[in-house]
């Protein structure tokens, strides 16, 4: 039986978000259609908007269903900076290295295409944010700024961004502020009415709805260029037929996920810390990237000193445990996480890391089989040395 220790890059289907699809899929009209079928379909889709909006605290017209966590960072960013380029040329975009690439590459494309330029913020070797560069950068260039874009929890280390403060210090120049709560949402308590957010990110795959489905929230008074053109349903933010079945399906797995958060701040809590006291115990030279940082409940990020984390996660792997390096790996390209790179860790350092993410059916056994197994394997790794890239 194999033990899942990644729930931070997908987490398995939740039951109920499985039977709203089935639901979903027993029905097939378009939403937009006037006749009964169409109707019930738009009921199914609208209800769905009804509960996402209350599991976020946001009104429902400011939800706006597309296609993942990819596409509502790419609409966010690109449509804030081209409504903010309209009427007066504000090309700073602010943001940070530790952000998923999603947003950066996003804010990268900007800059080579449209001439934005991006001023990232620092963070510390903990991963938390640098507050007094990002109010002293937006005293000093507030009119000239697009938007912020920082993202609520961080996907590898589970670090969280005070967004409430960054939204504060924004508010006074009147910029907007985008967050990718991908990581956060379901996993924290939030708020979109109090966070002060003109934008926020939630993606379904990740609080065990299937992959394909996300929202972006959008603050009724927000206004934003859209990417995709057509038939201008989702408030012409998001045209083209949209999908009640998997809307369906998000709404219920993070109705579920909000219900659990006090379950998961507390049991996973308790088993993320009984997971760093008995490796503290069983390899004292690693390293608790985030240690003393304020950070997810479920999150446990290690550097393992002297062997490459991917070495690590196969000799686990091979033991029946599955984790990940949360290193990036785009297009089949591995390399050292760009985060701990932010955070001033070495290359050898960041790739020798390990992400342990928690999920919903987490148990004391998995957490228990990983114990068992990471002694060897750390061993093993190590024979392996430093040169397995
Ligand atoms: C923080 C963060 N942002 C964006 C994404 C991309 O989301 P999606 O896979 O839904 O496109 C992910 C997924 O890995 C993520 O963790």
């Amino acid at each position: 039986m194999k033990v899942f220790l990644d729930h931070a890059s997908t987490t398995p289907l939740r039951p109920v978000a499985k039977q709203a699809l089935l639901e979903g899929l027993g029905v097939s009209a378009n939403p937009s259609s006037v006749h009964t079928l169409g109707q019930q379909t738009r009921h199914m889709l609208e209800d769905a908007r009804d509960s996402i909006a209350k599991s976020l605290d946001c009104n429902r017209s400011e939800v706006i269903f597309n296609s993942g966590g990819t596409e509502s960072d790419n609409q966010a960013i690109k449509g804030l900076y081209w409504q903010r380029n309209k009427d007066k040329d504000r090309k700073i975009i602010i943001s940070a290295k530790t952000e998923h690439h999603a947003v950066l590459d996003t804010i990268e494309w900007l800059e080579k295409s449209q001439k934005a330029k991006p001023v990232w913020v620092d963070v510390d070797s903990r991963g938390e944010l640098n507050y007094q560069q990002l109010e002293t950068l937006i005293s000093d260039h507030g009119d000239e700024i697009a938007l912020i874009s920082l993202m609520w929890a961080n996907n590898e280390t589970g670090v969280i961004t005070d967004i409430q403060h960054v939204c504060q210090l924004a508010r006074e120049q009147s910029i907007p502020v985008h967050s990718d709560a991908i990581a956060a949402a379901g996993h924290m308590p939030i708020s979109f009415k109090d966070s002060g957010l003109a934008a926020m990110t939630v993606s379904g795959h990740k609080l065990g709805a299937p992959i394909g489905i996300a929202v972006l929230i959008v603050g009724r008074s927000v206004k934003l260029e859209s990417l995709v053109h057509g038939g201008g349903q989702e408030r012409a933010m998001r045209s083209g037929t949209m999908n009640y079945p998997l809307a369906l399906s998000f709404a219920a797995a993070l109705e579920e996920s909000v219900e659990q958060l006090d379950w998961r701040e507390r049991e996973l809590g308790k088993l993320r810390d009984y997971l760093e006291t008995k490796v503290a115990k069983l390899i004292p030279e690693v390293e608790f990237t985030t240690s003393g940082a304020n950070r997810l409940q479920d999150n446990s990020h290690m550097i393992f000193p002297g062997c490459q984390g991917d070495s690590l996660l196969f000799l686990l792997d091979l033991a029946g445990v599955e984790v990940s390096t949360g290193s990036a790996c785009q297009a089949g390209v591995i390399g050292p996480s760009h985060v701990l790179m932010a955070m001033g860790k070495t290359e050898e350092e960041a790739n020798g890391c390990l992400r342990i993410t928690l999920g919903y059916n987490s148990t004391k056994a998995d957490v228990d089989a990983f114990l068992d197994a990471i002694e060897s394997a750390y061993a093993g790794a190590k024979r392996a040395g430093m040169s397995a890239r």
